[in-house]
């Protein structure tokens, strides 16, 4: 009917010219981003139930889970390298600062072992298996198993291998970027935690003997 393609072409002109919707106009299109946003919700809901078996792992997971799993893996072995290698320390501690520098030794122990717990945590949650094998322990391992011989000499050592831990951490952040924010925020946790063990070895290290620190 003519009288009411008018209407239309009025009611489309008034639209044209009215700018930001209004009124009745306004509510219509806040009811369309509603039933967008529904629909949303519903596809994200059927995604999430089409991969329940992969667990935490949704479609929306930008990077390739077996990679992410693998250099987790290899960041599971550096901290159990460094439990160990802290574990030695703090029992082989000897001389008259022992007591001082083996409590911070165990500490530092413990603190790696909650790191291996949250990695391992992180690898089940990404559908993946840890991998607590001692065979090829140490090849996995980022930082190396050294004994070394006196006080300062641990204190080096755990030096060095809190700093390659602090290299090989940045780098996995750099890589999993905006693509897995929890497992980027966690590894950022971990981080920040080795650089604090970095200057305390550092503090450790200037006053035991400043002529070995740096
Ligand atoms: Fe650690
Ligand atoms: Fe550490």
């Amino acid at each position: 009917m003519p009288g009411q393609n008018d209407e239309r072409r009025r009611a489309e002109r008034r639209k044209k010219n009215a700018g930001p919707a209004k009124g009745p106009e306004r509510r219509k299109a806040d009811r369309r981003a509603r039933g967008q946003f529904v629909q949303d919700v519903l596809e994200l809901r059927r995604r999430a139930r089409q991969h329940i078996e992969k667990g935490a792992v949704t479609g929306g997971y930008e990077l390739d889970p077996t990679a992410v799993i693998a250099i987790l893996n290899e960041a599971l072995a550096t901290e159990i390298v460094c439990i160990l290698r802290y574990k030695r320390h703090y029992f082989m501690a000897t001389g008259i600062h022992a007591q001082t520098v083996a409590a911070e030794f165990l500490q530092h122990a413990n603190e790696e072992q909650t790191h291996a717990d949250q990695i391992a945590e992180r690898i089940t949650q990404l559908g993946g298996a840890p991998n607590f094998d001692p065979e090829g322990l140490a090849m996995r391992s980022h930082s190396q198993y050294v004994e070394g011989g006196s006080l300062v000499d641990m204190i080096r050592e755990d030096l060095v291998a809190e700093r390659i831990a602090i290299e090989s951490y940045s780098e996995i952040v750099r890589f999993l970027g905006d693509k897995d924010i929890t497992t980027r925020r966690m590894m950022e946790g971990i981080l920040a935690m080795e650089e604090e063990h970095a200057d305390d070895l550092m503090n450790l290290l200037t006053t035991l003997d400043p002529s070995k620190a740096g």
